[in-house]
């Protein structure tokens, strides 16, 4: 069964997102699906019963940080997934690989499972970069990391032309680099990894995706606001 993350971005108004939660109630404590809502519902999710998710996290510790969620905050609230990395947060807030590498560490100490972003540009793409840019930015999130440490991290593969454009890579690409990272993590860490794929996933394109032996879940962004939408990729990917 795969793996389903939702990243619900800053979509959906309060009212919404009870909408949202009612209409999901017969998915509550799924273990294969996650959903990363906005922080301000993160509560109505963890109360209602799902296995709850935060789309980012401070680097730093709890203190003088306006607007920032320590990850000691966010395991108080019932949180047990963390993205971290994603290309909108790298581009909107600078975040460099040291940060990503830092929150990472700070995840796994208080036993938060970090899923980390990673993904090339369309012009990296182009020049025929892409592998090494991706398996660039894993090695420098996983700087000073145990294999032990490593083996608890969830990667997502998402191309950052594929998010919210409706462009998706290939079937055979999306193989292609997969088995790339997988291959990068037995060789250096011999570790097998956990591989998602994000990036325009949507109900039309998910039994073509499903066709793809290597992947072990989705990071969805605009599809899991939409709820029957939502429900039709989960449900489609039950087998
Ligand atoms: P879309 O599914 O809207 O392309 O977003 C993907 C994403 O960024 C998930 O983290």
């Amino acid at each position: 069964m795969k793996l389903i993350v939702g990243n619900q971005k800053s979509y959906l108004s309060s009212t919404e997102i009870d909408i949202f939660i009612e209409k999901l109630s017969n998915i509550q404590r799924k273990d294969n699906v996650l959903i990363c809502p906005s922080s301000i519902y993160i509560d109505r999710f963890v109360s209602s019963g799902f296995v709850t998710g935060c789309q980012n996290v401070s680097k730093y510790k709890s203190g003088a940080y306006t607007g920032e969620l320590s990850v000691e905050q966010i395991k108080s609230v019932g949180v047990s997934f963390a993205i971290v990395g994603h290309s909108e947060v790298r581009k909107n807030f600078n975040e460099s690989i040291i940060d990503t590498n830092t929150k990472i560490i700070r995840l796994l100490d208080e036993e938060i499972v970090p899923i980390l972003c990673v993904g090339e540009s369309k012009e990296e793409r182009d020049e025929g970069r892409a592998k090494d840019i991706v398996l660039e930015q894993i090695e420098g999130a996983f700087e000073d990391l145990s294999p032990d440490l490593v083996k608890k991290v969830l990667i997502a593969y998402e191309p950052i032309w594929a998010i919210g454009t409706g462009e998706i890579p290939t079937n055979d690409d999306i193989q292609d680099m997969v088995s790339s990272i997988k291959e990068y993590l037995i060789d250096n860490y011999d570790v097998s990894g956990i591989i998602l794929y994000g990036g325009s996933v949507n109900n039309e394109n998910i039994d073509e995706l499903n066709e793809i032996d290597n992947i072990d879940g989705y990071l969805i962004g605009g599809a899991s606001t939409k709820v029957y939408e939502f429900l039709q990729i989960i449900d489609k990917c039950e087998n």
